[in-house]
């Protein structure tokens, strides 16, 4: 088993790179499966999510090539509807924008229903609706979702309960194909919705509006092949911030587009942090003394539930009471417990947590229970006095690339080990 040790108290900084957005490429890769020709996606992430998305497309038969570490060539043209292999199907989140993709392009689709982060009852509810009101009948079966438009798809009006990320995403792979105009209303307006919509459109789509509450799609009767590079991610950029808030120092996050952080750039420097914007970077100078805030999660632009476990860590070493509200996941506390090891007051009841900041935490050995939870994990490492042991970071490395290496970078003492080692050394 794999293990990150981290020795606290070290200040960061330096510059940390942003890679592409994770939940662009997961939605992008897939989206190739729809494109008649060849395509290149740049800037994407070097984390076991796309590695797994990758296989996934190889197996239903679509060629892949690596030209760089962050750059793919796929040809979909060859590829059958079959469904992905189950168990890589069902070890992401994302492998459901198969269902969307494939459906677009074949009229029919069968997949393993998804996995992703444990973060309590993630319907999917809002996908079927849409599927269904495209034209196709869905059924699920036996840990599968099987949907075919028998007399093909055609266009419809959309209006989602909630503005999910996934349905979003999904109606629109699966209705860029289909005859007429689809129109989805309380759309997800992340900007990943706008990357997949920009690709799309670069392929040959016609999509308007994303980035609105209201998505129009026109459907075409084939998309081309080309070259897209994906956006940095928000929530890496976000993470790293976060880390310089907490250990303290003087960090410039690049290659980020400023506006997508804009709610945790008010957030930190609500809590006495210093933020300075540039064109694509950030500079967060903290001197580690936090004060305590509350935090909402909301869909874009509000704050990111996917920041929330990596804000409880900073308001855990906050002065004050600091309170949080999940308004999006159904359960994303389970991270508290670890967190409370290493000396954290949290109080969680429902959708609130409440933080009594501790000014003071120590390291201890915890685990990451999912992505998120483990880069709260690291940044209360980073902050800590003396050493934390961070187990199951292959959910960490689910979604941040290189994020040992980058630290290193910025003077933090982190090392990635194999815990036989770690036995080996305590005995
Ligand atoms: N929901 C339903 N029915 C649906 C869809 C959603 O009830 O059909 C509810 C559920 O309560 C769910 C919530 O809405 O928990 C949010 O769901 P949404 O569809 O917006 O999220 P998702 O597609 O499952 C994506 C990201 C998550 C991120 C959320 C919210 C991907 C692959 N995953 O999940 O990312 O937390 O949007 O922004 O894009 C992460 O990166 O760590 C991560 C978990």
């Amino acid at each position: 088993m794999t293990v990150y040790t981290i020795q606290g108290g070290k200040k960061l900084k330096g510059e940390a790179f942003v890679g592409g957005a994770k939940n662009a490429a997961v939605a992008i890769l897939p989206a190739c499966v729809l494109c008649a020709g060849k395509v290149t996606v740049e800037n994407i992430p070097r984390i076991s999510d796309v590695t797994t998305m990758l296989e996934i497309l190889r197996s239903i038969g679509a060629q892949v090539r690596l030209t760089d570490s962050t750059t793919v060539e796929i040809d979909a043209s060859g590829i059958s509807s079959r469904p992905a292999p189950y168990d890589l199907a069902r070890s992401m989140r994302a492998s459901y924008y198969l269902i969307g993709a494939t459906l677009g392009r074949f009229g029919k689709a069968r997949e393993a229903m998804p996995g992703g982060c444990d973060l309590g009852v993630r319907p999917i509810d809002q996908h079927i609706k849409g599927f269904r009101a495209l034209g196709a009948h869905v059924l699920t079966e036996g840990g599968y979702i099987a949907a075919e438009g028998r007399n093909g798809l055609t266009g419809a009006n959309i209006y989602l309960d909630m503005a999910s990320v996934g349905a979003t995403i999904n109606i629109m792979l699966a209705s860029c194909l289909a005859s007429g105009m689809t129109l989805i209303d309380n759309a997800a307006k992340e900007p990943h919705i706008v990357d997949l919509a920009n690709f799309l459109n670069a392929m040959g789509a016609d999509i308007k509006g994303a980035g609105t509450d209201v998505i129009k799609i026109r459907g075409k009767q084939s998309l081309a092949g080309g070259t897209y590079a994906i956006i940095p991610d928000q929530i890496e950029a976000g993470t790293f911030m976060a880390a310089a808030a907490a250990a303290g120092g003087d960090v410039t996050v690049t290659n980020v587009i400023p506006k997508h952080l804009e709610c945790i750039t008010a957030k930190l420097c609500e809590m006495g942090v210093d933020v300075e914007e540039y064109d694509d970077a950030v500079r967060v100078v903290s001197g580690g003394k936090l004060t305590a805030a509350n935090v909402k999660t909301l869909p874009y632009p509000g704050f990111p539930t996917d920041m929330q476990p990596q804000m409880a860590a900073c308001m855990s070493l906050a002065e004050g009471t600091s309170m949080i509200t999940e308004s999006v996941s159904d359960n994303r506390y389970k991270y508290v417990d670890e967190l409370r090891r290493m000396g954290a007051h949290i109080t969680v009841d429902g959708k609130v947590a409440v933080i009594e900041g501790a000014r003071r935490l120590t390291g201890a050995p915890v685990s990451a229970c999912d992505l998120r939870a483990g880069a709260a994990m690291i940044i209360a490492a980073l902050a800590a006095s003396g050493r934390t042991t961070i187990e199951g970071v292959r959910h960490i490395e689910r979604g941040y690339e290189d994020i040992v290496d980058k630290l290193r970078a910025l003077g933090a003492d982190i090392r990635r080990r194999e815990h036989y080692a770690e036995k080996a050394k305590q005995a």
